[in-house]
């Protein structure tokens, strides 16, 4: 009578039935680079641990760990699509979308773990997730690794003239690249699962990393020295696919904010004895000559890269590069 008949009603009433069955279980799926054994693995499982407790089983977290699922430019494009829910990238990786996002990168910028946390937690941290806003990702915390130290295959790099016609790999940023430039070494942007295999057959001859990550890629196996320069601070912002976060019942957002916050603290003080346990395994290979630089390199490690913050400076703008030196104070 009305045009349709009663199995269309049939199947139309189940499929709404089905809706709601899925409405039932949220799932986020938080597809990460890295191995489990590091910071943000261990981190990235505490927080789903803590989602599905408190959410009674009705949040269900999928972790999906060393790029199986997506490599860096592919998770960046799957959480804009919302493919994936949550992503948590090195800071550097948005740093080419978000120019200001170049602060976090500088050569030297953080003297201290506790410069490293002034600038996530304060000012800095804050003026760069609100560069987010609008987009199709939300930041909601920045997590911690530690400092990147320098290893390649040819020789000892002590003096920034050691970088010299090397080749290395890099994240994409601008900065970090500026970086080898100030150093007179060449660099190819290559995805962090690929690293390995370019070491393997001598693309590269060097890349900088942490501790944890060098370690648990094994990069020990295709490099002879190591250079302990922490020159840089690596660290992550955990991000969400924007519509997924606004779609959810505000006391599901404050679980994830309160478990995200505890999880931020548990990283914060357990990601540095990390990579300290991840330093003493590589001192006790002995198949990796590990240098440390000591101040008068240092010295000249920072006169060298002075052309980096220089064409840093006007894209990050002043008022965060006047943040950046009251917390190096
Ligand atoms: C890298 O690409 O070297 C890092 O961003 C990997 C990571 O996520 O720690």
């Amino acid at each position: 009578f009305f045009g349709f008949d009663i199995s269309e009603m049939v199947r139309s009433y189940e499929y709404d039935d089905e809706q709601e069955g899925i409405k039932d279980e949220i799932v986020i799926k938080f597809s990460h680079v890295v191995a489990e054994n590091t910071p943000k693995g261990m981190a990235a499982h505490r927080f789903a641990r803590m989602v599905e407790e408190r959410t009674d089983g009705k949040v269900k977290v999928e972790i999906h760990s060393n790029g199986v699922l997506y490599n860096d430019n592919d998770e960046w494009e799957a959480i804009n699509k919302g493919n994936v829910q949550m992503i948590a990238p090195a800071t550097s990786k948005l740093s080419a979308y978000y120019p200001k996002w170049q602060v976090l990168d500088l050569p030297f910028a953080f003297p201290s773990y506790q410069a490293v946390q002034d600038a996530y937690e304060g000012p800095i941290g804050h003026s760069l997730l609100k560069e987010l806003k609008g987009s199709n990702v939300t930041g909601l915390a920045f997590w911690y690794n530690g400092y990147k130290q320098i290893t390649n295959n040819a020789h000892p790099i002590k003096y920034p003239s050691d970088f010299s016609r090397l080749h290395f790999r890099i994240m994409p940023s601008p900065v970090i690249d500026a970086q080898f430039e100030a150093f007179e070494a060449s660099t190819s942007t290559l995805p962090f699962n690929k690293t390995y295999k370019n070491l393997e057959v001598n693309f590269i001859n060097g890349q900088e990393n942490t501790l944890s990550n060098i370690y648990t890629k094994k990069f020990y196996q295709k490099q002879k020295y190591l250079t302990m320069s922490n020159h840089g601070y690596l660290g992550y912002v955990v991000l969400i696919n924007t519509e997924f976060w606004e779609g959810l019942q505000p006391e599901i957002q404050e679980v994830i904010k309160k478990s995200l916050q505890e999880t931020t603290e548990w990283v914060s003080r357990h990601s540095i004895e990390m990579n300290d346990q991840h330093s003493r395994n590589l001192k006790q290979l002995k198949s990796i000559e590990i240098h440390t630089l000591n101040q008068e390199q240092k010295r000249l490690w920072r006169e060298a890269i002075k052309p980096v913050y220089e064409d840093a400076a006007p894209v990050v703008g002043y008022e965060l590069m006047k943040e950046l030196y009251k917390i190096q104070l």
